[in-house]
């Protein structure tokens, strides 16, 4: 059985293009939803789910979760905003509760890719790169609906 996937490439120029795309991703977003944040220190991985937050219209800035691994911020639709940087196993990620957290929030969680293991089946997964001044921003929808929400996106977005 082949997964429904769709990608979209984005170039941004500043903080504030990256925060454009993600608000518009978290306006779509519901309860169980999970994005894999990818890429570098410094990348904007935060940056992106400040934008989320704006879309998801939850309380409370957005700040990096590296040193407390998870932090929580309720809204309409509530967002919990994790980060394995600091995490040598991912029983740490349970031990912290993430597990239950993924079921009652959007959850994103930065460098995920250090632990791919936990990956759903269906996500989006957001990789960031340095690219000349700004960044190259990749949004992979994976699963029927995440590749649909990635395809409006595109929609949304041809022409820039
Ligand atoms: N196009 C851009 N998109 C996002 N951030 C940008 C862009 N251009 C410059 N920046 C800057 O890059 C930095 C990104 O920081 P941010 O904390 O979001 O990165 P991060 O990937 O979460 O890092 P860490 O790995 O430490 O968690 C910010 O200082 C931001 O202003
Ligand atoms: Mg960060």
């Amino acid at each position: 059985m082949t997964v429904q996937q769709t990608t979209l490439k984005i170039h941004t120029n500043s903080p504030a293009e990256t925060q454009a795309l993600a608000t518009a991703l978290g306006r779509r977003l519901q309860i169980g939803d999970f994005i894999a944040l990818c890429g570098p220190l410094g990348a904007g991985k935060t940056c992106f789910v400040q934008g989320l937050g704006t879309g998801l219209e939850v309380a409370g800035r957005i700040t990096s979760p590296t040193f407390i691994i998870m932090r929580h911020h309720s809204g309409p639709v509530p967002l919990c905003h994790a980060d394995a940087y600091r995490i040598s196993t991912t029983q740490e990620l349970e031990e912290a509760g993430l597990t239950e957290m993924a079921e009652q929030s959007v959850l994103a969680l930065e460098w995920a890719e250090k632990v791919s293991e936990i990956w759903p089946d269906e996500l989006w997964i957001v990789s960031i790169e340095y690219d000349k001044s700004g960044r190259s921003i990749e949004l992979i929808g994976r699963g029927r609906r995440p590749a649909a929400i990635i395809g409006e996106l595109k929609d949304a977005y041809s022409g820039d």
